[in-house]
């Protein structure tokens, strides 16, 4: 608990880039603070800047080491607050040890996550890759691209919470065969009957599997060789939850096989060095992604199913709000790390 009101707050925020300058400003123009925009992540570069801030508005998209929490410690800040919802990046542990409380924004747009994997999985059933690769040549037949509709699928639903819900809500409206899984049932969606007893029994029932639950130690390549086996032949994948929830290289061999006829990924497990960043005329050290990347029924998009102005607008709030009532009234809300 704080022990002081502050006058005025001093916060330092990392990562900033420019469609999220305009809310931090006018943020900071409504409330009784100071607030420094850093463009880049924090990193061993900049960590010295947190000196003399009270609070510091993060974003997970880089890793946030035990030393990271050490200097905040030692230089006094008192709340780290993520404007985003995962926090898998981030040394949970060093940061009780080190005192740093932290909080996220867990719900500020489900829809925007929905909207986008219902986009994907409308993308690969209808093969649009490969259709734009045609016309890039200027063949304009159909055959052999022919599709599925997706109100004859069945549509797996994995991770039930604010994401989840909001995609099976965008499927019922397409008239798809929705299941479910996920270890606590929704009251809402248990009544409905759609949930399934285990992973292994959507692999067995669905044309198609949406992953929506964090990214843990327990579900780290959940979808892996023994998993893919168990699924239907040309079985689609959609992940825009997190890269690290499907081994690559089992996904490779899948892919090879035709077990699965396509897959949509906004998430990809060695993302950080390349979601985010201009690598125009670069090449890409990165052999796995360069394969998934050359096939026309694999999406590759950078992370941005979250990259709407509505989302945008309040993960730059909820987060500068989060850490105005901690420092103010010593109050954390939507917290990650408490400290007691
Ligand atoms: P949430 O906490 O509301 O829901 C997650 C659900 O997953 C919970 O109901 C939980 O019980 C369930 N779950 C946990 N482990 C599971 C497992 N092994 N199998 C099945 N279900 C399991 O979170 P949310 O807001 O729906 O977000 C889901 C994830 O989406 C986030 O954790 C994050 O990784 C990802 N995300 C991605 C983007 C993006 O831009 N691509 C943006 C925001 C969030
Ligand atoms: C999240 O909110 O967890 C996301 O995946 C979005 C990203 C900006 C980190």
């Amino acid at each position: 608990m704080l022990e002081r009101r502050f006058l005025k707050m001093k916060l330092i925020a990392f990562g900033v880039r420019k469609d999220e300058e305009p809310y931090f400003k006018s943020w900071e123009q409504q409330n009784n603070a100071e607030i420094k925009l850093i463009p880049d992540l924090l990193s061993e570069k900049n960590i010295d800047l947190i000196k003399g801030y009270d609070g510091i508005i993060g974003l997970q998209t880089t890793p946030y080491k035990r030393e990271y929490f050490e200097k905040m410690k030692d230089t006094g800040i008192k709340i780290l607050s993520i404007r985003n919802i995962g926090i898998d990046n981030i040394d949970l542990d060093a940061a009780r040890d080190n005192l740093i409380p932290i909080t996220n924004v867990p719900a500020y747009s489900p829809s925007a996550i929905a909207e986008f994997t219902i986009t994907q999985m409308m993308q690969l059933i209808r093969h649009t890759k490969i259709f734009n690769e045609k016309m890039n040549h200027q063949d304009y037949r159909w055959e052999p691209n022919i599709s599925r509709q997706i109100n004859q699928m069945t549509v797996g639903v994995a991770g039930t919470g604010r994401i989840g819900r909001a995609v099976i809500n965008l499927l019922d409206g397409l008239g798809a065969n929705v299941i479910a899984f996920d270890p606590y049932h929704n009251p809402e969606l248990e009544k409905r009957g759609i949930y399934v007893d285990s992973m292994e029994e959507m692999y067995h029932k669905a044309d198609i599997i949406t992953l929506h639950m964090p990214a843990t130690k327990d579900n780290y390549h959940l979808l892996d060789d023994h998993a893919f086996s168990q699924m239907k032949d040309g079985v689609m994948i959609i992940n825009t939850a997190r890269g690290t929830l499907i081994d690559s290289e089992a996904l490779i061999k899948a892919l090879d096989s035709g077990k699965v006829g396509g897959v949509a990924l906004d998430t990809y497990e060695y993302e950080l060095p390349i979601f985010d960043h201009d690598l125009t005329n670069q090449t890409i050290d990165d052999p796995i992604f360069n394969n998934l990347n050359e096939r026309d029924n694999v999406l590759i998009t950078p992370h941005i199913a979250f990259y709407t102005t509505e989302a945008v607008k309040n993960m730059v709030e909820v987060a500068l709000n989060c850490a105005a009532t901690y420092l103010n009234e010593g109050k954390l809300t939507n917290p990650v790390v408490e400290i007691h």
